[in-house]
């Protein structure tokens, strides 16, 4: 299969969990590379439905290596509850789970500064998983952040420790929160280190080792272009580079070596959190609402709808470089008359073909759609191309000529066996 890098083309939540999952069948490890447990990916092997926040999608197949890179922010005791779950339902994670010796840890101050300041932002607050994710990477930009090589060392973790507790107590205090009590955040933070200790390793090292035996890697992207630090609508965005640029420094496999972007998207839009979202649809979301559909994996919040934005989306597979794309939930639109698309934006007189940088202008872009007739039968049946109705076709075709790459993968369902090759 060749290294590949796999992204979200829009807000998060486009289903790459799933299409990982298709696609780790073919890989020989699976590389996180940035974000924490803020994202959330569903994968159903049969009728068993597992969430996974951190540890990558590949946990589920046999004989896969799983590496959490030194891009991500990791919380140990998330991440300890995270494996626990998954042996509870009897998945084997032992020698098959890596994590970056280098990766920046979340602690409870992080959860509380992330809390705080949403709460002081009143109605500018970004809508965050309050995970703590944005002042853990704050803490690794200003070079004050502790890394999982700290938290598996005893003696010097606790002075360590202490020092941020108390800077970050004064925080806290000022924010009119509760300051952390040490010895509590240094027992609990112990414990989980002494359990992810033999997981803890030089994951560098290790994946150029893999490569040179001519191992396969598959990196799996959390979140999605436009909440990427850089590239996305700022400030709505997390604090991390979701796209394809990420997968080389969250990881350490340099740029020559990846071989293939994929970009997975819905046949629609969806958003969770605040920021604009330029084709959002009052219409569309009670639809798909209405269907049980279009609840978050983390946070069980209802997610914004709208209509597939391919200004957006173009713009994605620009930044990404997408060889291929995948487009999943097309079964969400069997049921809708007129399907629309978003192929240019207007904001006052002016008509735009790309996403305006300003947030002001964002939130007020009006976008003008190309209509498109719905299929109206259900598709989750389908299994090959020649099995979608022709006008899911013709969409599904359209949408590939609007953004520009190739169309390889559609998933008309949940399981493994719901997506069909192009
Ligand atoms: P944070 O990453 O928790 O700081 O949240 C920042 C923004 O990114 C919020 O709008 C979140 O809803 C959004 N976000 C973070 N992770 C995900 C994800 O996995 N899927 C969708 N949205 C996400």
């Amino acid at each position: 299969m060749a290294n590949t890098i796999l992204v979200g083309a829009q807000w998060g939540d486009e289903g790459k969990g799933k299409i990982i999952d298709v696609l780790t069948e073919r890989a020989d490890i699976v590389v996180r590379y940035a974000g924490g447990n803020n994202a959330g990916h569903t994968v159903f092997v049969g009728k068993t439905r597992y969430v996974l926040h951190l540890v990558p999608s590949g946990i589920l197949r046999k004989n896969k290596l799983c590496v959490i890179g030194n891009g991500v922010v990791i919380d140990p005791i998330s991440l300890v509850l995270e494996i626990a779950g998954l042996r509870k339902l009897g998945v084997k994670v032992g020698k098959n789970l890596v994590v970056s010796e280098t990766a920046h840890v979340v602690f409870p101050y992080h959860r509380e500064l992330d809390t705080h300041r949403e709460h002081h932002k009143g109605k500018q607050k970004i809508g965050t998983t309050k995970r703590g994710i944005g002042p853990a990477y704050g803490d690794k930009a200003a070079r004050v952040g502790l890394r999982m090589v700290d938290l598996i060392q005893g003696d010097t973790f606790e002075h360590k420790l202490r020092q941020r507790i108390r800077e970050n107590n004064e925080v806290l205090k000022a924010l009119g929160a509760k300051p952390l009590a040490f010895a509590k955040v240094l027992r609990d933070y112990r414990e989980a280190g002494e359990f992810l200790k033999p997981f803890v390793t030089n994951t560098v090292v290790l994946l150029h080792h893999a490569m040179a035996e001519g191992k396969d890697l598959l990196f799996e992207g959390a979140q999605g272009t436009f909440l990427d630090i850089d590239h996305g609508t700022y400030p709505y965005v997390t604090s991390s580079n979701t796209t394809a640029g990420g997968a080389c420094a969250g990881s350490g496999v340099p740029p020559h070596r990846m071989d293939r972007v994929v970009g997975v998207m819905k046949a629609y839009t969806t958003r969770v959190g605040e920021g604009p979202l330029p084709t959002e649809d009052a219409g569309i979301s009670d639809l798909l609402h209405g269907m049980g559909r279009e609840f978050g994996a983390t946070t069980g919040r209802p997610r914004r709808c709208g209509w597939f934005d391919a200004v957006a989306v173009r713009h994605a597979v620009m930044v990404n470089g997408m060889d291929d794309i995948a487009v999943t939930n097309l079964d969400g639109l069997d049921t809708v008359e007129t399907i629309r698309v978003g192929i240019g934006y207007r904001v006052g007189g002016r008509r735009y073909d790309h996403l305006p940088a300003a947030v002001e202008a964002l939130a007020q872009c009006e976008p003008i759609y190309a209509e498109f007739p719905g299929w109206r039968q259900p598709t989750s049946a389908a299994r090959r191309w020649k099995d979608l109705p022709v006008k899911a076709r013709a969409y599904l075709r359209a949408l590939q000529e609007l953004v520009g790459a190739r169309l390889s993968l559609v998933s008309v369902g949940p399981g493994r066996e719901q997506t069909i090759a192009v």
